[in-house]
């Protein structure tokens, strides 16, 4: 029989202790000990252990690796699909992450309600059953084989699990469910790491895809160590305001995919809508005879999103002027208003700049750039930008446009979306003649803000 024993390691040098200590002995670093099971195996059974070993218990050569053929199945949820590179792999671990009250829980329910041939054993320690059942109700989802299980003790889940072999095995969430044999409570560290590896090890012998809901915390990463986004192989993150409808699910990590594909979704009475068309969603109040309005396209994978970006500049009341952006980096939109004042000659000196990209959604790429300082300028100036006009490219501390990837499938999305200028860095290779669309090609700032503002 294996015995459970716990023991407390030290994070910065390994030194192991039965009992938890504030200091450590051996390197001296204060309050590093960090309590995990071990395992130990009776004599007989690691014996047994080692006449049995099979093939995969030993180095094989690459060439004898059985390619895995297990085939991927979908969530039946597009935008879900899209993020996790084509559907779920059997025998994956995923990870996912978001604020509370973004509608991880909704979506997870929501992969039971679209696929009824798939058996899914929801294990939730979040939620009395009697919840789930009234939200399962408001989705209107009916499934014969969704099992719904209120525990949080791995071990029992995991027995369970074992007796049920579902198709999918759902953890919500990864906070909540502990082991006994640990004292810690539920939600730490230790315990956080411990649970993980058993569903991990669960999920990989029988082939059962797990996906564990996990909490944020206040820094916007998934609480607990870091270890935790190591071991999994696939992380993905539901960004959104609570205020607007909009829901995006980002791939952080993706073992069987790509990391750069984003899901949008729209929170609506009946639970999670795929938005297949983001850019409309995007830009419905778009107006062009307001001045500091820019539109920029975004690329979240090999999707382009056309965004509003805002900027209001005005007169500071105080003796300190504000830089506020919300949806952009902050640091980025100081450099942008160094570049402004030094190389184009706009100078916004000691006014506040309030910085927004309509929607709430979030810009990570630099390729909107171009269109920022754009729209600073308009909004100090009191220019509008001119109609229909959308602006691409990143820019350098010299003021020189720079080029941007995916410029083809930009100009496709703003041609579609109605848009008849474009604004483009001259280093920039595309293919000519988009009916409709006159390309513009700059190469620094002071000849993009000359076209643009009227
Ligand atoms: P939930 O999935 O419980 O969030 P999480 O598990 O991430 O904490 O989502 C809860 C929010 O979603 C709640 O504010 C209500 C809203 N909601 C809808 O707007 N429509 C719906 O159909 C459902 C089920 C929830
Ligand atoms: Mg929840």
């Amino acid at each position: 029989m294996a015995r459970a024993k716990t023991v407390f390691t030290c994070n910065s040098c390994g030194y192991e202790t039965p009992k938890w200590l504030g200091s450590c002995p051996s390197c001296q670093s204060w309050n590093s000990f960090e309590e995990s099971v071990i395992q130990k195996e009776s004599s007989q059974i690691h014996k047994a252990k080692l006449n049995s070993l099979s093939p995969v218990d030993k180095p094989l050569k690459l060439n004898e690796i059985q390619l895995d053929q297990s085939h991927r199945f979908n969530s039946n949820i597009p935008e879900l699909d899209r993020v996790l590179g084509g559907g779920f792999m059997p025998g994956s671990f995923v990870l996912l992450g978001g604020d509370p009250g973004i509608g991880k829980s909704t979506l997870t329910l929501q992969i039971a309600g679209k696929n009824k041939n798939l058996s899914i054993l929801y294990c939730s320690g979040e939620e009395s059953a009697a919840q789930i059942a009234q939200r399962a109700k408001r989705l209107a989802i009916n499934s014969d084989k969704l099992l719904v299980y209120t525990e949080t003790d791995i071990n029992l889940i995991l027995e369970k699990a074992t007796e049920i072999k579902p198709d999918l095995l759902i953890i919500d969430s990864i906070q909540t469910v502990y082991r006994t044999e640990l004292s810690s409570m539920p939600g730490s560290v230790a315990q956080l790491r411990e649970c993980s590896a058993l569903l991990m090890r669960y999920s990989k012998q029988f082939k059962v895809t797990t996906l564990a809901v996990g909490h944020m915390n206040k820094d916007g990463e998934i609480a607990g160590p870091r270890v935790l986004e190591h071991m999994v192989d696939c992380v993905l993150m539901f960004e959104g305001e609570k205020n607007h409808a909009f829901r995006l699910l980002r791939s952080q990590k993706n073992r069987f995919g790509s990391t750069n594909e984003i899901g949008v979704f729209e929170m609506s009475e009946s639970g999670l809508l795929d938005v297949l068309n983001p850019s409309q969603l995007f830009l419905p109040e778009y107006q062009r005879e307001i001045s500091g309005s820019a539109v920029v396209c975004s690329m979240e994978g090999s999707r382009p999103l056309l965004m509003e970006v805002q900027a209001l500049v005005t007169e500071s009341s105080f003796g300190t002027p504000q830089r506020m952006a919300s949806g952009f980096d902050q640091k980025r939109l100081a450099l942008l208003i160094a570049v402004l004042e030094k190389r184009a000659g706009y100078f916004i000196g000691t006014k506040d700049v309030f910085l927004n990209i309509a929607g709430g959604i979030k810009i990570q790429e630099t390729s909107s750039d171009l269109g920022i300082l754009c729209a600073l300028a308009s909004g100090l100036t009191d220019r509008v930008i001119t109609e229909k006009t959308i602006i691409l490219g990143e820019v350098g501390l010299g003021a020189e446009v720079r080029a941007i990837r995916g410029i083809d499938q930009r100009l496709q999305e703003a041609k579609k979306m109605g848009f008849t200028t474009a604004i483009i860095p001259k280093s920039n290779v595309f293919k000519k003649n988009i009916s409709g669309l006159k390309v513009k090609e700059v190469e620094t700032v002071s000849e993009a803000l000359e076209l643009v503002l009227y």
